[in-house]
């Protein structure tokens, strides 16, 4: 029995290089997930990256969840095929990398803004507001997120920003959720992740787009330190501990 078995969880992103894996981690815990994209070509190298163990548990959308219409199309798909979504994770975004502020084009700025935030505030809206229709009031929302929100990058600083937005976003949500069982979660990746478009260019230690997806589902389950808090920093595989887990899954 996987830790996820029976659980639903939308993945906005889940066709990118991180977003990828955590799907195939949650496949494998069992959860039915759920993923909207936006081209023809994402969708299949994600079916084929997971067809080994989605087991028909794979539900893909076509859907921008940076268009405020798309998203709310999307959110409507969902309620009308699931009973419930038990748990979000955005993992959006991309990089950006060219001008320093005082150089770089408003069209840019606007794009990066949009691209890194608006798009997590539209996923964000949809989902907690689905978390608030149920009866119980239950879910929990999981942003992944990069070291830019601590180290500023010059040439890059627009992604730091955004990032440090993000961060406050889940502390945000976490508060306007007192009083709900909806949880909120900030995961800051501070090194390179390994994933399949990074290729063999790894170190070792680095953490793998799967491994997030279990630590993930691992914390969606209670089972990782300080699953109470908002904030988690993940460095390297050695941070992937999972202290309760033992009889709980
Ligand atoms: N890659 C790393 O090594 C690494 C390390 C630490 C933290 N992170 C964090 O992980 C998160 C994801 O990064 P990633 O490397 O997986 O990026 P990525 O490969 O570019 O994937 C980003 C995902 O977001 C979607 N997306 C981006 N902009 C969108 C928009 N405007 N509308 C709709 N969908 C949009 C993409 O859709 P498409 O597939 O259709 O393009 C894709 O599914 C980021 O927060 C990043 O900071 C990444």
């Amino acid at each position: 029995m996987g830790v996820l078995d029976k659980k639903i969880a939308v993945v906005a992103g889940g066709t990118g290089s991180v977003g990828e894996g955590v799907v195939r981690s949650f496949l494998r815990e069992g959860a039915e997930v759920v993923v909207p994209c936006r081209s023809e070509q994402k969708r299949e190298r994600l079916q084929r990256y997971t067809q080994d163990v989605a087991e028909q548990r794979l539900h893909l959308y076509p859907a921008i969840v940076s268009d405020p219409q798309s998203v709310l199309d999307f959110r409507q798909a969902v309620v009308d095929n699931f009973p419930r979504v038990d748990l979000a994770v955005a993992s959006l975004g991309g990089w950006y990398y060219g001008y320093s502020l005082h150089r770089m084009s408003f069209e840019d700025w606007n794009r990066v803004m949009h691209d890194h935030l608006s798009t997590h505030f539209l996923f964000l809206q949809a989902f907690v507001s689905l978390f608030h229709d149920h009866q119980d009031q239950t879910g929990t929302y999981i942003m992944v997120n990069g070291g830019e929100s601590k180290l500023p990058a010059p040439d890059a600083g627009v992604v730091s920003i955004a990032a440090a937005a993000q961060k406050m976003m889940s502390k945000v949500l976490a508060e306007e959720s007192s009083g709900t069982n909806i949880r909120s979660y900030s995961i800051s990746i501070m090194n390179p992740l390994k994933t399949r478009d990074r290729g063999g260019n790894i170190l070792d230690e680095w953490i793998s787009a799967e491994q997030l997806g279990q630590y993930l589902a691992q914390l969606y389950a209670g089972n990782v330190a300080r699953a109470d808090q908002v904030s988690h920093i993940l460095h390297t595989a050695r941070d992937l501990q999972y202290p309760r887990a033992a009889g709980r899954a």
